[in-house]
């Protein structure tokens, strides 16, 4: 909620003002002593699913208009069929397209700002994001900060890496493609990198970054290494135990607010 709540395009009644002005405008009225919230909210990317769906991906393209999409991957993927599957169905519809494979499995500030200065050297106007969660997150950071070029890298990370600060505008329409079945990145408004210097994992958290199109193909994993495969199973196992350790929804607001509401 807080993260939604610091979002420029939140919901007009569980925003607005910031955290503190939260829920002003539809609490119900009770005289509840109990601080906390009473909503929350789910927005998601859209999400293709299918055997074969990644050979539409060229009249995808094509819906949104674009003139110039670079497809982001990183050296393994871009071996796969995957990779293949994108790149033919662009070249059968005739669209030019460019690719940056240079993705740093497990990303670091420096390899997404690699990723970030090369889109920016260029007008693309899509980003395709062909590969696991390390792909998907430096795409959506490159389709960000090439959108808001005069923006630093840290300057929409949460502190205490980053300024916090809120994107003037949004990330530039992403496809992802995942190559991988556990992150969920394709449709999540998170990118994690390493700081090495903090000997930390930072990101950014904003609904803007949330892929504007997932296309999950389950032929796509079929190449995955043993390993990779086992990993994302993993991290799916996580992603669900979570849901049990992570601080309810209505006690949130408490949690961050407490400080600001004097109790
Ligand atoms: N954004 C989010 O919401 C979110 C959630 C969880 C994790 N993550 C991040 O995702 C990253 C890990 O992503 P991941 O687990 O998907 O792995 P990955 O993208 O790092 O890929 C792992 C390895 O598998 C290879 N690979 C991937 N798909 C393949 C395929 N189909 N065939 C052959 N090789 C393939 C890659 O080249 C790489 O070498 C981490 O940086 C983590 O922090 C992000």
């Amino acid at each position: 909620m807080t993260r939604l709540n610091q979002s420029k395009t939140c919901c007009p009644h569980h925003s607005g003002g910031g955290i503190d002005a939260v829920c002003n405008i539809s609490r119900p009225n009770t005289n509840s002593s109990e601080v906390g919230d009473y909503a929350f909210e789910m927005i998601n990317s859209t999400l293709r699913f299918g055997k074969g769906v990644t050979a539409e991906v060229g009249y995808d393209v094509q819906n949104f208009g674009s003139k110039r999409p670079l497809i982001v991957t990183d050296s393994n993927v871009a071996e796969t069929r995957a990779f293949k599957e994108v790149a033919n169905s662009l070249t059968k519809l005739g669209i030019k397209f460019d690719v940056f494979d240079k993705v740093r499995c497990e990303p670091s500030q420096k390899s997404m700002e690699e990723a970030i200065n090369f889109s920016r050297s260029k007008n693309y106007d899509l980003f395709i994001a062909v590969g696991g969660g390390s792909v998907i997150d430096t795409t959506k950071a490159a389709a960000l900060l090439t959108n808001n070029s005069d923006a630093d890298f840290l300057d929409f990370v949460p502190q205490p890496f980053g300024k916090g600060s809120l994107p003037s505008k949004p990330m530039l329409p992403l496809i992802a493609i995942p190559t991988t079945a556990g992150t969920g990145s394709e449709t999540t408004g998170v990118s994690i990198f390493d700081l090495p210097e903090k000997k930390s994992k930072a990101g950014f958290r904003l609904r803007t970054i949330k892929p504007t199109l997932a296309i999950v193909d389950p032929l796509n994993m079929l190449t995955m290494p043993r390993n990779v495969a086992i990993y994302s199973g993993f991290d799916v196992l996580c992603h669900a135990l979570e849901s049990f350790t992570a601080t309810p929804y209505y006690k949130v607001l408490f949690f961050y607010n407490r400080k600001a509401l004097k109790i």
